[in-house]
């Protein structure tokens, strides 16, 4: 494919705005096209968007000269201009979207969770392996720098044997955030076990590989209607490891996100937290690299630059996560969201 790609991006809250900004700055891509019910955002007033990390100002009106509206989003996904649709709307909307998107033949990059249940995305699963155009997660994470730095050093041996692992993602209560206070509504968002707590869940997947069976314990009710606001969960491998994860959105407004991980090894530690991103070795050496290039400083950035340059080249984008990958952790959350209920370790149903 020569020039640039065209973009239709659907929805714009937190995400969708964060997206924009990329393709727009991106010299691959040019967004073409945007959907939202909500029409101050097809104007350009973003101001009610809230985030949790890297909040851009959207206090000033964007501006959308040359770009194509559409209050319905299957109208953006019929639009013959567009190469490549980006789903950012909430979660129960993402698998008809990606339905969508793929039989008009187009790219499709849908924001995680792929679903609210992992019965829909098996359902998608079977149709992608089919289809000839792309389909991508937004599983930030994978390609967030000190992460990805982390798990090449993980898979090099470097650390050696893995001992123990704590991921961590604290957010403050998104209560009163985003369109009709969805995340507040386990229905639609599966609150923070699945909104927030994937992350984690999905980072120790790709990590570690497949667990077989996990151990959770969840405080529910608390923040969302009758949601798991956080959850503690570990993750067994059937060998001496120890991985944990904690994640959720208990704090109060204002409190700051935290996001860090604590991996050790017999030959060394990395660690991920507020002093910064190190790596230990047993004999006294210390590193601090920083793995953010300039120009991709985020997981976000690294994510869509990956899907353009495969778009481009023609290549399946595969390399960070594959889409039986996220039908998996879809999986784990369903067995930690079992075990909280059951209050029992719960073997890990795959496939
Ligand atoms: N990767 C990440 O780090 C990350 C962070 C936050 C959210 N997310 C995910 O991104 C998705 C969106 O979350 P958000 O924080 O941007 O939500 P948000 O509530 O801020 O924004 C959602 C937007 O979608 C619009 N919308 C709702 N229904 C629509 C429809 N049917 N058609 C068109 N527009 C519609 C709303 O008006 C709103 O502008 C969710 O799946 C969420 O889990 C991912």
């Amino acid at each position: 494919m020569t020039g640039k790609t065209k973009v239709g991006i659907i929805g714009l809250g937190f995400m969708g705005s964060t997206h924009f900004r990329i393709y727009r700055d991106h010299p691959m891509s040019e967004v073409t096209a945007i959907a939202d019910i909500d029409e101050a955002k097809l104007r350009g007033d973003w101001r009610k968007i809230v985030g949790n990390i890297g909040n851009e100002d959207n206090s000033q009106p964007i501006d959308l000269t040359g770009i194509s509206t559409y209050a319905n989003a299957l109208e953006l996904i019929r639009d013959p201009d567009i190469q490549l649709i980006d789903i950012c709307v909430p979660t129960p909307y993402h698998k008809e979207y990606i339905m969508a998107g793929l039989k008009a033949g187009k790219h499709v990059l849908c924001e995680k969770p792929m679903t609210r249940k992992t019965i829909e995305a098996k359902e998608i699963l079977e149709f992608y392996k089919k289809q000839n155009k792309y389909l991508m997660i937004g599983m930030c994470i994978r390609f967030w720098p000190e992460y990805q730095h982390a798990y090449q050093i993980v898979k090099s041996g470097k650390i050696g044997q893995i001992k123990s692992a704590t991921f961590k993602r604290i957010s403050p209560s998104l209560d009163g955030n985003g369109w009709e206070n969805w995340f507040m509504k386990e229905k639609l968002s599966g609150s923070a076990l699945l909104d927030l707590h994937l992350h984690d869940t999905d980072a120790i997947h790709y990590f570690f590989g497949k667990p077989k069976s996990v151990t959770s314990f969840g405080l529910k009710g608390f923040r969302s209607d009758h949601g798991v606001d956080h959850v503690l969960t570990r993750y067994d491998y059937e060998n001496e490891s120890l991985i944990f994860s904690e994640g959720g959105w208990p704090a109060a407004g204002g409190s700051p996100f935290e996001m860090s991980f604590l991996i050790v090894g017999d030959k060394g530690t990395i660690r991920l937290s507020e002093t910064g991103y190190k790596i230990i070795y047993e004999d006294g050496t210390i590193e601090t690299p920083n793995p953010a290039k300039p120009n991709l400083p985020t997981g976000w950035h690294v994510e869509i630059d990956y899907l353009l340059n495969c778009i481009q080249k023609n290549i399946r984008p595969d390399k960070y996560l594959t889409i039986d990958e996220m039908v998996e952790s879809l999986a784990i959350i369903e067995a930690e969201e079992r075990s909280i209920k059951e209050n029992k370790a719960i073997e890990i149903i795959y496939g």
